[in-house]
């Protein structure tokens, strides 16, 4: 089976490093992911086990694809009866580059044409469209006249981890988070710190890393969970993956802690660390107190930037200033705007083109003497 985990723009190599962390086989990042092989099994486990997929595709089919019939003959030919039955709800995101089709609508409109033929016809009746939470939920991309046709087993995407219900001003995706972690070059072992915390996204996320708390296993139910084949074995299966996930915990992480100004946040990241079960320590503390609180650390954050939330050039110094006493530490700083990096009086050793949903950012690290 070949599988394709989805990325946030600029974080494949995260996914990627991850990935062959955890030993998945046929590693191989792309634009928007990384592709790695397996069966269903493996699947499963990347549901439970990944911090910075977006979303685990399976690849079900690929076929030539230049007009609507030869797109609609391609997808009829999979059987879908392992999927779906007329019970089900399904929905069809598209997808195309370089390609005769050019409209998404039109190419998922044909998809799920032939997908429901084939079940009206085996059947007698056909499953529904829904579109805000189907059982199944299909993605072709059409690259060059050539479509790939994938099945979506995570259901909804993979930042949802079901602790933050309170969100605050500008909040970092979880997916994001886990990634910019990896991409800061962080050892999981030296005492880390966002002294710009918000809802507490980074702590979080840290702490589930270094315990290797597997974030899927806060999750009820996963999209393959839903599918007409799911029986008892399969069952079984994903019921062995959960619990060898959770054998893998351990019990105690590095000191990781959260400041913020904002009240209101300190309280919604101390909600949203309960909530995933976690203690960590969030204080109410501004930027201008940060002082090192061990030998060595790593320090991570993003700094207000952008329309939500207006940074000032003061609060930029601020940070600059923070960071020059933070000796021996390194520090990944998440810039939305150039106005960031000009006010920290080091040199970034890295910079990295990251994307926050539309807004291009750069990961700037640094290593403070
Ligand atoms: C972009 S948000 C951080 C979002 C966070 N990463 C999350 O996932 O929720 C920036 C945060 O910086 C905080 N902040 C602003 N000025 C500050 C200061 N002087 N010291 C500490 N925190 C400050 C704001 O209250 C806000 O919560």
């Amino acid at each position: 089976m070949d599988f394709f985990a989805t990325a946030a723009k600029g974080t494949e190599g995260a996914l990627r490093d991850e990935l062959r962390e955890l030993r998945f086989r046929g590693v191989r990042a792309d634009r928007g992911g990384v592709h790695f092989n397996g069966g269903l099994e493996e699947g499963f486990r990347a549901c439970i086990e990944l911090r910075t997929a977006v979303r685990v595709l399976m690849l079900l089919s690929e076929f030539d694809a230049h007009n609507g019939e030869a797109l609609y003959e391609g997808v009829r030919a999979v059987a879908w009866s392992p999927f779906l039955s007329p019970k089900h709800t399904l929905a069809v995101r598209a997808a195309c580059r370089s390609s005769q089709l050019t409209h998404t609508q039109f190419i998922a409109q044909k998809t799920k044409d032939a997908v429901v033929d084939q079940l009206r016809e085996k059947f007698g009746a056909r499953p529904s469209v829904n579109l805000d939470d189907p059982d199944v939920m299909l993605f072709v991309h059409l690259v060059r006249d050539k479509a790939s046709l994938y099945l979506d087993l995570a259901g909804e995407p993979l930042h949802r981890r079901g602790y933050r219900t309170h969100i605050g001003d500008a909040p970092l995706k979880e997916t994001l988070a886990a990634s910019l972690l990896r991409l800061g070059g962080w050892d999981r072992q030296v005492p880390l710190v966002d002294p710009m915390c918000g809802s507490g996204t980074f702590a979080i996320e840290a702490v589930m890393w270094a315990r290797k708390i597997a974030p899927g296993l806060a999750r009820d139910r996963f999209g393959f969970e839903r599918w007409a084949s799911h029986g008892e074995e399969e069952a079984k299966k994903a019921a062995d993956r959960r619990a060898e996930a959770r054998a893998k915990i351990l019990p105690e992480g590095p000191r990781i802690a959260g400041f913020d100004t904002d009240p209101e946040a300190i309280e919604t990241a101390r909600g949203n660390a309960r909530r995933a079960g976690l203690s960590i320590r969030f204080d109410r503390r501004s930027i201008r107190e940060l002082r090192p609180e061990s030998d060595a650390g790593m320090i991570i954050t993003n700094p207000p930037y952008g329309e939500r939330l207006t940074g000032s050039r003061e609060l930029y110094g601020d940070l600059g200033a923070a960071l020059r006493r933070m000796h021996n530490h390194t520090a990944a700083i998440l810039a939305g705007t150039p106005a960031i990096a000009h006010a920290i009086p080091l040199r970034p050793e890295k910079s990295l083109i990251v994307w926050n949903g539309p807004i291009e950012c750069r990961l700037l690290r640094y290593s403070i003497p």
